[in-house]
């Protein structure tokens, strides 16, 4: 007859077991950046002849409420344009054009002179910063530098955002940006692919609510 005591046992032998079998299941996978989903940011810059660049960034996000910030390598065309002119534009690549976005992110301004005309998209000039908006992009934040600095060997620059140019045809009816009309690409660093933004699943500030009652 098994007593209180010899059950409790059995359990704890039962759930250690379990969370022997759970860590053999689990692996290490080094140093990472394991963040999912990643931005696909497009950044066009000029240079200081007024020819367009732009590249593909996908370390990146905002800074407080009005700022963008993103990583680069300093050997970016795209980062000797924007310390030339001050400015930039930051565009969120869209399902309709992964092909151009991808193209930007392998091709190099400095090697390839014509890189932004051979993508086939096209820019006009920004009306409140020195820097091309690129018109097939449905979303592009036009922004000022306020900061490059080190960062371990990566430049991080900051930029103010100081408008947000948006297609009429992403908007709803109330003038705000629509996640499910923009059809923003995102970024996944594990297995370098592209995905396209899914169905929404909860209001944000929201969700959690019920749980701050308890
Ligand atoms: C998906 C993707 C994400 C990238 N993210 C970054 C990034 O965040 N920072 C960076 O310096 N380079 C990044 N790159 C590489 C640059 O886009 C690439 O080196 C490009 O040739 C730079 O262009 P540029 O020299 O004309 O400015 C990324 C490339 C791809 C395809």
């Amino acid at each position: 007859m098994l007593d209180r005591f010899d059950i409790i046992e059995s359990l704890h032998k039962i759930f250690s077991f379990e969370r022997k079998i759970y860590s053999i299941m689990r692996k290490d996978l080094g140093s990472l950046p394991a963040v999912f989903p990643m931005p696909v940011l497009m950044i066009a810059a000029y240079d200081e002849n007024g020819k367009v660049n732009a590249m593909n960034a996908a370390w990146g996000g905002i800074c407080g409420m009005d700022k963008v910030v993103f990583y680069l390598a300093p050997d970016r065309k795209t980062l000797a344009n924007i310390r030339a002119k001050k400015a930039f534009t930051v565009a969120l690549a869209d399902e309709d054009h992964i092909k151009e976005a991808d193209f930007l992110g392998i091709a190099t301004g400095n090697k390839m002179p014509d890189k932004f005309e051979r993508s086939g998209l096209h820019a006009v000039k920004s009306s409140r910063v020195d820097a091309p908006v690129i018109e097939e992009f449905p979303l592009t934040m036009e922004c000022e530098l306020l900061e490059d600095t080190d960062m371990y060997g990566e430049r991080r620059v900051v930029g103010r955002i100081v408008n947000v140019i948006a297609d009429e045809k992403v908007l709803d009816d109330k003038g705000k940006v629509d996640a499910a009309k923009l059809k923003p690409v995102m970024f996944d660093q594990f297995r370098n692919g592209y995905y396209a933004v899914g169905e929404k699943i909860a209001q944000a500030w929201n969700a959690g609510a019920g749980l701050m009652k308890k």
